[in-house]
């Protein structure tokens, strides 16, 4: 296969790295919420579980951010109080609304995730590697979202398309600026 274009990683790199310190962003404002007006235990847990995999992502895209020298989006953050701010306003709503958070930025992140694998080459095995594993970590955390009652229904609809739009919103801004 021909080389991946080195500007195209460039721009994976660096949307992906403030998509997931956003995910933990939105996973901290959960947890805020969790821990001043919201009291479930087992959601905690079930968010904290889910950080802990945000970060791993977040970790090795910063790695690769230094490695290659590469400059962060300059709205990171923006991105940090957009995303304390939907965690926190989505679990005050309770936890239909929180875990939809979680299920409509995962299927955002799906689709955005599996173009990125179809357009990396074996030129860039270990990156093209990671973001397969971490789609499936996405994946996983949809699943979750949908088991502990993420629904899209009624007014959830509406909150599920404004999610949406911001996430694609902000992986279109993060990728040039
Ligand atoms: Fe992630
Ligand atoms: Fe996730």
């Amino acid at each position: 296969m021909e080389k991946t274009d080195k500007k195209k990683i460039e721009e994976f790199i660096r949307v992906d790295h403030a998509g997931e310190r956003g995910a933990i962003k939105i996973y901290e404002g959960q947890l805020l919420a969790l821990s001043t007006i919201v009291n479930n235990e087992n959601l905690k847990k079930t968010i904290k579980d889910m950080k802990k995999h945000e970060e791993e992502h977040c970790n090795f895209f910063e790695s690769e951010i230094k490695k290659r020298d590469i400059k962060p989006t300059k709205l990171l953050p923006l991105w940090d109080l957009l995303g304390l701010g939907l965690g926190f306003g989505s679990t005050i709503l309770g936890k239909k609304a929180a875990m939809l958070c979680t299920a409509s930025v995962e299927e955002v992140i799906d689709d955005h995730y599996k173009n990125q694998i179809d357009q990396i080459g074996m030129d860039e095995k270990i990156l093209k590697n990671n973001i397969i594993k971490f789609r499936e970590d996405e994946l996983h955390h949809k699943d979750i979202a949908y088991n502990e009652g993420a629904t899209k229904q009624g007014f959830y609809s509406i909150m599920d398309k404004v999610i949406k739009t911001g996430s694609k919103l902000a992986i279109k801004i993060s990728e040039k600026v």
